[in-house]
């Protein structure tokens, strides 16, 4: 969706809670480098309120939002037009409305591949991925990391059915396996990528360091300190790279700046910025 210039850009992003979302000085640096003038507020919903919100907001002429936990799924369930992604992911990160209609994307897959290739400069053609935990956070970045040629992705959940339940989603695009979190001693992965929410609990998932090689990556979906654990974990297992998860978050905020305005943003720039920012204790 291209905006029209004349009018205000009203964005905003969407949870619960929200106070800790770095999404506003995300696009806040973007529509600097267009010289856009933006409101992007945060707004702490709570679930039962989340459909009547949006629809206030679509009353008050808004561009789009981000949609983020504990939301995601409630505003794919409000969208009458999906993007395949969002169809797939089963979750919505990025809405805006054409006349009335409401539209969902999920831009959270793309935002991880891009990080992976464009700042980290992976090639993910081939490689042996390990996804550790089967929630929204893995449903979301599956079929984005299959489209990208993965060879083989094998989701590892203390829960082992939902793990299983996942795989079979996506069994016929890739090849996929899955496993019980303590039982994952399989040989060394290529890319391991934490989608737990253990990092929240200052935890790390209780994985055998079995599949961390000396050119295993690992990715933190997290960013912050609830990727600490999980990246110190990785480091001490001899991982040849550990990295958060602020370069997908940059990159996803990338992906529905441009649905909102036709613009693409420098991301690059973003994320220096950003890892130079004081972050608060
Ligand atoms: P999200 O939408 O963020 O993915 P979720 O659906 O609540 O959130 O999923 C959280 C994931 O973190 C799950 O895979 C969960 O494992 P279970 O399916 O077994 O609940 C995983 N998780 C949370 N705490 C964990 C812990 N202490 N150890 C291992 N896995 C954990």
């Amino acid at each position: 969706m291209k905006q029209d210039w004349a009018a205000d850009l009203r964005l905003g992003v969407v949870g619960h809670p929200v106070a800790h979302s770095r999404s506003p000085r995300i696009h806040g640096l973007f529509a600097e480098q267009f010289g856009l003038a933006l409101e992007y507020p945060l707004f702490d919903v709570l679930p039962e309120d989340f459909a009547s919100f949006v629809k206030h907001r679509e009353e008050a002429h808004q561009t789009g939002l981000n949609i983020t936990l504990p939301h995601k799924q409630a505003a794919h369930a409000l969208c009458e037009v999906l993007t395949d992604r969002a169809w797939q992911a089963g979750a919505v990160n990025t809405l805006w409305w054409e006349g009335r209609v409401l539209h969902g994307d999920n831009t959270d897959g793309i935002g991880l591949v891009r990080d992976l290739t464009l700042h980290l400069g992976l090639k993910l053609e081939g490689i042996r991925v390990m996804v550790v935990g089967a929630g929204g956070a893995c449903r979301g970045i599956l079929g984005p990391l299959i489209a990208a040629g993965v060879d083989s992705v094998c989701i590892s959940n203390r829960t082992v059915e939902r793990a299983r339940a996942l795989a079979r989603v996506f069994a016929d695009k890739a090849e996929l396996g899955w496993s019980r979190l303590d039982q994952a001693h399989s040989r060394s992965v290529d890319l391991l990528i934490n989608a737990t929410s253990c990092g929240h609990a200052g935890t790390f998932p209780d994985l055998h360091n079995s599949v961390l090689g000396e050119d295993t990556v690992c990715y933190d979906l997290s960013y912050g300190p609830a990727a600490g654990p999980f990246l110190e974990w990785s480091r001490q297992g001899g991982a040849r790279l550990a990295v958060d998860g602020l370069g997908m978050l940059v990159e996803q905020a990338a992906e529905s700046f441009h649905i909102w305005t036709g613009c693409k943003p420098n991301t690059g720039v973003a994320l220096n910025t950003l890892r130079g920012d004081a972050l608060p204790a």
